[in-house]
């Protein structure tokens, strides 16, 4: 039986599931073959993801093709509660809804261990480091697992690094036509979706304060550019410092940047980006927000001790009344602004992340008892198959190599 919030909401949320589906097209002709393939006929598939009206797809998608799917979600905020209601109606086996505590998703994370998976669609490896300490029983059933972010491929990769890992994992998020879109296009405009809906407030004229210009960051200071804002970076790594100094970027130090942002937006996928020194340094009416994975970026705690007051100003806005009079605004909790403030990433960027989460759940059966226990990359042919196939459903053509250009870059004469 599937734990959800509400039932009664299933047609709301097969509604949004069809928009989703329509704008999908890559995902909607990996369907089409494996409902003729049935490539997990008889399997498990476990997930542990954001549990929004795209991973829906996905969902059915796998199920489609022959596997029984469980699935809770990954951050207690990003779970809606309508797709959750229409995804158990249509058969899949659901663990989730909004606002769970760390208590209630930890379990619903072991609940859909409970269906003994073959394979697991992780969104921050939850699912294979609950497995590996908890339920090791199951390790041997196992096929393997596909990760989604940046930071669940750390810590597959620390866990692989020391001997940990007990199956292949394919890093999907290492795809190119998952990084290179989801994180920067799809993270870039969902972010700022996030931060408009939940304040209502004009970026033009604003300082805008990205932490980390890796993929998520830079297509979120892309967004603020195109938006009007003046753009500050902070970075810990010189070469991508230098690539948002040369895009035209201020970039500088969060201590020096917490004093002139008016928003600040998070992207590092490391702790402690804004700490309680640069809480007290910030300006009047500052908001805070966070796109990396855990909510470990922002100090909350400190903004909480150092508050005299709090009260909720908006949907998904906490006014924080600091010691030193001055109010800061933090969004969602800290927790991913575009899934918990807005719908995600767009579809048809998701339509290339979730193609590639099939098909390397499909590669991992095909390639049973071959793979070794380490993180793989995404077969490049298959991210090109992806990029092929999401380019002629958009109507988009290009060129191909002759024969005789084939021949000359071929050559080193
Ligand atoms: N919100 C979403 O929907 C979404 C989508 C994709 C990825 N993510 C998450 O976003 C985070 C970033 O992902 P990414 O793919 O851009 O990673 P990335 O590794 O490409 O970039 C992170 C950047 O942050 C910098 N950095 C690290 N520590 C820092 C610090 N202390 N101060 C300043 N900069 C620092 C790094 O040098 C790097 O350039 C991860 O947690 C990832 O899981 C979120």
């Amino acid at each position: 039986m599937s734990k959800i919030k509400d039932p009664s909401l299933a047609p709301q949320g097969q509604l949004k599931i069809d928009w989703a589906r329509d704008h999908m097209p890559v995902l909607s002709q990996i369907r089409s073959r494996f409902e003729k393939q049935r490539p997990f006929s008889g399997l498990s598939i476990a997930m542990c993801i954001h549990l929004e009206m795209k991973t829906a797809v996905l969902g059915q998608t796998l199920q489609a093709g022959g596997a029984s799917v469980s699935i809770t979600g990954s951050n207690p905020l990003s779970t809606q509660d309508d797709v959750a209601a229409a995804l158990a109606k249509s058969g899949v086996m659901v663990y989730a809804w909004r606002g769970v505590t760390p208590e209630e998703h930890h379990a619903n994370v072991l609940q859909v261990l409970t269906h003994c998976p073959h394979i697991l669609i992780d969104d921050g490896a939850e699912l294979s480091v609950a497995l590996h300490t908890q339920k090791k029983e199951l390790l041997p059933d196992v096929i393997g697992a596909c990760e989604e972010t940046t930071t669940g491929v750390h810590r597959y990769r620390a866990m692989e690094k020391d001997g940990t890992l007990r199956y292949p994992v394919i890093a999907v998020n290492d795809a190119y036509t998952k990084f290179l879109f989801d994180s920067q296009h799809g993270t870039g405009q969902s972010a700022f979706e996030g931060v408009m809906r939940a304040t209502n407030m004009l970026i033009a004229g604003k300082t805008v304060v990205v932490g980390g210009y890796g993929w998520v960051g830079r297509g979120i200071a892309r967004r603020a550019k195109g938006l009007g804002a003046n753009v500050v970076v902070t970075e810990v790594d010189p070469i991508r410092a230098l690539e948002a100094a040369m895009e035209g970027y201020r970039v500088m130090p969060m201590a020096d940047a917490a004093k002139i942002g008016d928003i600040f937006i998070t992207a590092t996928g490391c702790k402690d980006i804004i700490t309680a020194q640069h809480l007290t340094e910030m300006k009047d009416g500052a908001i805070l927000a966070n796109a990396g994975h855990f909510d470990v970026e922002i100090d909350v705690k400190a903004l909480r001790e150092n508050a005299i007051s709090t009260r909720t100003a908006r949907q998904s806005v906490e006014e924080f009344k600091m010691r030193n009079g001055k109010r800061l605004y933090l969004l969602a909790e800290g927790r991913l602004v575009n899934l918990a403030a807005a719908d995600g990433h767009p579809a048809e960027v998701m339509d290339m992340s979730f193609a590639n989460q099939a098909l390397a759940a499909e590669h991992l059966v095909r390639n049973k008892g071959k793979l070794q226990p380490k993180v793989y990359g995404m077969p490049l042919e298959m991210d090109k198959e992806i990029a092929r196939l999401w380019l002629e459903s958009h109507s988009i053509r290009i060129d191909e190599l002759t024969q005789g250009q084939v021949e000359y870059l071929g050559s080193w004469q």
